[in-house]
């Protein structure tokens, strides 16, 4: 079950921001690799994406990785052509990389608004342009993972308009493309995490919570949760993994929401 074996998946942000736990880039890469697909992955931070590849190489997995910006066309296609230089194919594709910059549309600075739609949805534009004709061609088609976030559902407490934004405007490019793309064997779906632990949570945490600190904040975000607890990197990765692999082979356009009961959940009446 699941398995990937000689599966070629390129993932973006497969580093994280720092070094102990797990983010949910890395988780991923390391649960298909674990799966038996080969990862080539491409990270804003090379040092970042390097412990991801340590990490994977030291339970004997295979991974390569770049140095990345997915907000630039020509460094989203230099990850693309390297990828088929070395394997000849892509089998699978996850947009990971995501950030969320807080603000309202009165208060953000257009420079901010730009750069979350560049770093949260044109990228997932960029690698879909070069991934999707090579796996078009592919007699065995591809299937991509996009990152998005119940932010993109539901308003979660804080003002970071662009960020729902574009984590919403993810699910639906998902669902146009996969539509489109239903014949060529080639399959689109979307993991729409809630609250999870991983080290750009903390950094968060670190940011907002008075006084710095982390424990504190951490704490406040347990008991939203219907299961009363934040869901880790682990829970997207497996998701992720589902999608990914031929048990979903009759899955596209569909979001798999991984928020511990969050969003079906209206709040004490
Ligand atoms: N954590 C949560 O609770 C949560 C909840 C819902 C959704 N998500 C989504 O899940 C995804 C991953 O979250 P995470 O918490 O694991 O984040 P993370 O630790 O920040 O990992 C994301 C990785 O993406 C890289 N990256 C950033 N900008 C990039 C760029 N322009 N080009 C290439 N790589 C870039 C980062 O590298 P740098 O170190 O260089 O920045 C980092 O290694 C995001 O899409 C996020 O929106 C997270």
């Amino acid at each position: 079950m699941l398995r990937l074996d000689g599966r070629v998946a390129l993932i973006t942000g497969l580093g994280q921001t720092t070094e102990e736990g797990w983010g949910i880039g890395a988780a991923i890469a390391t649960k298909l690799a674990q799966q038996g697909a080969i990862i080539f992955g491409g990270n804003r931070t090379l040092i970042a994406a390097q412990r991801t590849k340590a990490r994977i190489e030291k339970e004997g997995g295979v991974c390569n990785v770049l140095e990345t910006d997915v907000t630039d066309s020509t460094s989203v296609e230099s990850l693309v052509d390297a990828c088929m230089q070395r394997y000849g194919r892509i089998d699978i594709l996850v947009n990971n990389v995501g950030k969320s910059e807080p603000g309202c549309p009165a208060n953000m600075s257009e420079e901010v608004w730009d750069q979350q739609v560049d770093l949260n949805l044109k990228s997932v534009y960029l690698t879909g342009h070069f991934v999707l004709p090579i796996m078009e061609k592919q007699q065995t088609g591809g299937s991509i993972v996009n990152v998005s976030s119940i932010a993109g559902l539901r308003y979660i407490g804080k003002p970071q308009v662009a960020y729902s934004a574009t984590k919403a405007a993810i699910m639906q490019f998902t669902k146009t493309t996969a539509v489109i793309y239903a014949e060529k064997k080639v399959r689109l779906n979307t993991v729409v995490p809630g609250l999870i632990y991983t080290p750009y949570t903390r950094a968060l945490a670190r940011r907002y919570s008075p006084e710095g600190n982390e424990a504190e904040y951490m704490r406040m975000r347990d008991p939203q949760v219907p299961m009363r607890r934040m869901g880790d990197a682990w829970d997207v990765a497996n998701a992720a993994l589902f999608l990914v692999s031929d048990e979903a082979g009759y899955i596209t356009g569909q979001n798999i929401v991984v928020d511990g009961g969050i969003t079906s959940f209206t709040g004490r009446a």
